[in-house]
């Protein structure tokens, strides 16, 4: 009888942790505490594979080394044919007045101007690329750039 009732608590206790478990995954509380990914710290790492993919998905509009599209416009605009020019991401731009996470937004789903040629990599790139080509072209920035972009969003 007694030995019944040990082998029974054994198998609620079994029971229990096993619940715990599949809840910690199913739930993982700890995803309420990590950062969003646009929020990671850049590493030579990221920059490096961050210079990559620009070179292969952005340049063609950004130019090499995100001069932008104009060198003498690097704040993009229209161009006189029509059409947008693609700004400097260098810095010199306007770039640097979004947030990470505007950034990121405007690599993954594109250009809220639908006739836009900045159209939405979410389907080419991964969310951890996407978030290596920003630090690729914020490692571009001067620090005094750098330091304004990171003040303006803790403000
Ligand atoms: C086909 C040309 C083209 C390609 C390729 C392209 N872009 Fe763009 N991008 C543009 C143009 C044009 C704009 C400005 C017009 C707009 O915002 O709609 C722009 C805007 C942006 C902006 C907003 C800049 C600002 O000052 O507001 C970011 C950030 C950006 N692009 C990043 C990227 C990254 C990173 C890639 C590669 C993964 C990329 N773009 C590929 C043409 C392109």
């Amino acid at each position: 009888m007694m030995e019944n009732q040990l082998v029974l608590r054994r198998r609620q206790l079994t029971a229990l942790l096993l619940a715990m478990i599949v809840g910690l995954f199913l739930f993982e509380p700890w995803s309420l505490f990590s950062k969003p990914i646009w929020e990671q710290e850049p590493s030579s790492e990221s920059i490096a594979k961050g210079e990559q993919i620009f070179a292969a998905n952005c340049a063609v509009c950004h130019g090499e080394k995100a001069v932008g599209e104009n060198l003498q416009r690097p704040l993009g605009g229209m161009k006189d044919q029509g059409g947008y020019l693609a700004p400097a991401l260098n810095g010199t731009g306007h770039a640097w007045h979004h947030p990470d996470e505007v950034l990121f937004r405007i690599i993954h789903e594109g250009s809220i101007a639908e006739d836009s040629p900045m159209r939405g990599f979410a389907g080419k790139l991964s969310d951890s690329e996407i978030v290596a080509s920003i630090h690729y072209f914020k490692s571009l920035w001067p620090k005094e750039i750098l330091n304004r972009h990171t003040e303006m969003v803790q403000h």
